[in-house]
């Protein structure tokens, strides 16, 4: 499926896709769910989207050639692509810290929608280049992805719900886990109580929380968040409550504010509002959500003096080929159960604008497209 152009539906065309080149691997992609990142960019809000382009990045995958030169995976292998690689090289110096997942080695080239060679492997009916997307480009039967960028995964994990652990699902439980260390008995709220949200929801909640303030201005949101750990659901509309929602959490549910807080929503406005309901002293707030370009985050500088700590997290801190197969472990082991982010499922490539507009509306977490 292509994106032509900003705003415009996807388009399903029949398209080359190119052998693998040397430390790239050819997929079959087996299921993609949508996520909002996809969303953003046709709608035209990234600014530096390129089109035509293929998008899509949460995919299950499995193997079908590999170029010269690899050797972490063959043909038959069952593959998560991951936005964030990991080379693992000793030079790497992200790589090699154990601070940070964010390896810099192909984030150029996959910023400029091509390969790490500086070439595209998609061309469309007529031999003009197509671009690829977050290094994934999975709305399409085939797609082509570094090397460094396939976390190799079991084949016990059936690759439709595999593909969760792609973004958003691990991005959540990452943050509470990687970024933010939540410790058992801490407080904690949650800003946005979408696919990501809930997925902090529960890492929260298995990370020993004993308080989950979960906020949306959707209230339908609310049972779900309850069922996965929340302890307290707050409609934060202007016109539910009477003063603003920072002020509702650090004054009137608790003393203080909570240990940590997360924004799940990328409005700017909500991220102030978490920095600001944390605990003054030490209280720590993540910002998950990816605001609209041109967009700034403001606080009073003395929120920071007085203790509370702003940061943020990309793919939930993960180093991704180590530990996307371990998350699918902790899956199947059962203690990580996913099933219930899926709400929406569709058959072949084709039906992927289908799925789109079902993530547009409020009830979707997950939209998977098997193809
Ligand atoms: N940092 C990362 O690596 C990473 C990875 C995946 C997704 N994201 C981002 O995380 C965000 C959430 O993704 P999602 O898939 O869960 O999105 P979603 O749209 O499904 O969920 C967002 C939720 O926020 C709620 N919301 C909107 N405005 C609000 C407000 N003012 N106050 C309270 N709640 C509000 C909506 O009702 C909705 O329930 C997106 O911005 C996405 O781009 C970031
Ligand atoms: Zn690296
Ligand atoms: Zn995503």
């Amino acid at each position: 499926m292509v994106a032509r152009g900003p705003k415009q539906p996807l388009t399903e065309e029949e398209i080359t896709v190119d052998p693998p080149k040397e430390g790239e691997v050819r997929v079959k992609v087996i299921a993609n769910a949508l996520c909002h990142t996809d969303i953003y960019t046709l709608d035209g809000l990234d600014p530096e989207g390129l089109f035509p382009c293929i998008l899509g990045h949460e995919a299950g995958c499995i193997v079908e050639s590999v170029g010269p030169g690899v050797t972490s995976v063959v043909p038959g292998d069952h593959v998560i692509p991951c936005y964030t690689p990991q080379c693992s090289q000793t030079s790497c110096i992200f790589c090699m810290s154990p601070k940070t997942n964010l390896c810099p080695e192909i984030r150029s080239t996959q910023g400029q929608g091509v390969m790490p060679d500086g070439t595209k492997r998609f061309h469309d009916k007529d031999g003009k280049d197509i671009y690829h997307f977050m290094g994934c480009s999975t709305m399409s039967e085939y797609t082509v992805l570094a090397e460094i960028s396939c976390a190799k995964v079991s084949k016990e994990m059936p690759l439709e719900k595999a593909c969760l652990f792609g973004c958003g699902v691990s991005t959540g439980m990452g943050a509470v886990w990687n970024t933010c260390k939540v410790e058992p008995f801490s407080s904690v709220a949650v800003f946005g109580l979408g696919a990501v949200g809930l997925a902090v929801i529960q890492g929260a909640k298995m990370a020993g929380a004993s308080k989950i303030i979960a906020v949306d201005i959707n209230e339908d949101k609310f049972e779900m968040a309850k069922k996965l750990g929340a302890t307290d659901c707050v409609n934060s509309s202007p016109d539910k409550i009477d003063k603003p929602i920072q002020k509702v959490i650090a004054g009137d549910m608790t003393p203080w504010g909570v240990d940590y807080s997360f924004d799940c929503t990328g409005n700017v406005n909500v991220m102030r509002a978490a920095l600001e309901c944390s605990h003054r002293g030490w209280g720590e707030s993540c910002v998950i959500g990816v605001a609209a370009s041109g967009h700034e985050i403001s606080t009073r500088p003395f929120q920071l003096v007085t203790g509370r700590v702003w940061k943020g997290t990309a793919f939930g801190g993960f180093k991704s080929r180590r530990d996307v197969p371990l998350l699918v472990e902790r899956h199947l082991n059962g203690e990580l159960p996913i099933d219930h982010f899926i709400t929406h499922t569709f058959e072949g490539v084709e039906k992927t604008g289908d799925a789109i507009d079902a993530l547009h509306s409020g009830g979707c977490l997950r939209a998977v497209v098997k193809y």
